[in-house]
């Protein structure tokens, strides 16, 4: 599957019912969802991650910029925006972009841009504290997420911290299996003809032993991989918690002055005395030195999908069942 048919399905999703493509759930079709509501469950979910983050002691030194990758109709960027001075949500599909820009309520603290490359290239080299991104890198091929991966270890600040969710496996239900053994040209076929899609949304799995490889080789370090279970049943999504080594150095670092509108917990963490990270490892027990270095007490991250600590609270939008794609 190429960029460009990418960037044709999601035009036409984006086009036709943007908020239910977002969230699909079978009872929100043709223009269903509540704004207020679709928005809500968006800061439920930003909420729940962050704090996640800063118990795993990766809340980000500075807090100017945040990069929501795959940005949708604005759901989460107006969410990390409560927490980021400015949130940059970039997006394939032009017409997701102006559904962001029409339900914007941030003042212009959100910035919406169009994105139809692998590379970010509007994007410096440690420009950004936190990327996070939800229910996009499923939609495309393994080799592009790992591209994409890649980008945000280059953009991330040292200091900064990557928030993304990508599901390991399918479940073993009927759909579930349907998803792991048909061919995805069968499955595009059943979501346009069966589910009235108005184009096909791929679904790609990435097993944790090689997302974590990934993300060593983008210069991050995983602080911890915990399942998440509000996303329909039919995949293992895990959400993936992990930081840029280092101090932000005065050409790195943001604004260092503290968020206005910061929970305590942040606060917290950007008061606390910035402690160098290990360099990037690979392994679980330098992991351990990692997170020891962060000067946190936090988790043993799980071993594998499935096993991870659960959220403090309910993670994620299940009051809206998005079964996202099927
Ligand atoms: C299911 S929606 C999720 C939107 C948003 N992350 C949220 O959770 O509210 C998936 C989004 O990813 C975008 N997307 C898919 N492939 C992309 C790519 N290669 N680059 C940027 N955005 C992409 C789609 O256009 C769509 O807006």
């Amino acid at each position: 599957m190429t960029l460009d048919k990418i960037n044709k399905d999601w035009t036409k999703l984006g086009e036709k019912d943007p908020l239910w493509a977002v969230l699909v759930d079978p009872s929100k079709r043709n223009g269903g969802w509540d704004p207020d509501e679709f928005l809500a469950t968006g800061q439920r979910e930003v909420d729940v991650a962050l704090a996640r983050l800063d118990q795993f002691g990766g809340t980000p030194v500075t807090r100017e910029t945040a990069l929501d990758f795959g940005c949708g109709a604005g759901r989460l960027s107006q969410a990390l925006a409560k927490h980021y001075e400015k949130v940059i949500g970039i997006d394939i599909s032009a017409p997701m972009l102006a559904t962001a820009r029409r339900l914007d309520r941030t003042g212009g603290r959100c910035v919406f841009v169009h994105n139809t490359r692998p590379e970010l290239a509007t994007i410096p080299d440690a420009s950004v504290d936190l990327v996070f991104t939800s229910l996009v890198l499923q939609h495309v091929p393994p080799d592009l997420a790992e591209t994409y991966l890649r980008e945000f270890g280059r953009v991330i600040r040292p200091g900064g911290a990557l928030v993304a969710l990508m599901p390991a496996a399918t479940r073993a239900t009927i759909k579930g299996l349907v998803f792991r053994y048909a061919p995805h040209q069968v499955v595009a076929l059943l979501q346009k003809r069966v589910l009235g899609y108005p184009a096909p949304m791929r679904m790609t799995t990435i097993p944790t032993d090689q997302m974590r490889a990934i993300l060593a080789g983008a210069g991050l370090v995983v602080l911890g991989a915990a399942e998440e279970t509000g996303y329909g049943d039919h995949w293992h999504f895990i959400r993936y918690y992990a930081v840029r080594p280092g101090i932000p150095t005065q050409e790195t670092a943001g604004e260092t002055r503290p968020f206005r509108e910061q929970s305590a917990q942040a606060t917290q963490a950007t008061q606390a005395t910035p402690k160098q990270v290990a360099p990037q490892q690979p392994t679980l027990d330098r992991e351990e030195v990692a997170r020891k270095d962060l000067g946190r007490v936090v988790p043993r991250p799980a071993e594998s999908a499935g096993s991870g600590p659960e959220p403090p609270v309910a993670a994620g939008p299940e009051d809206a069942k998005p079964g996202n794609a099927g």
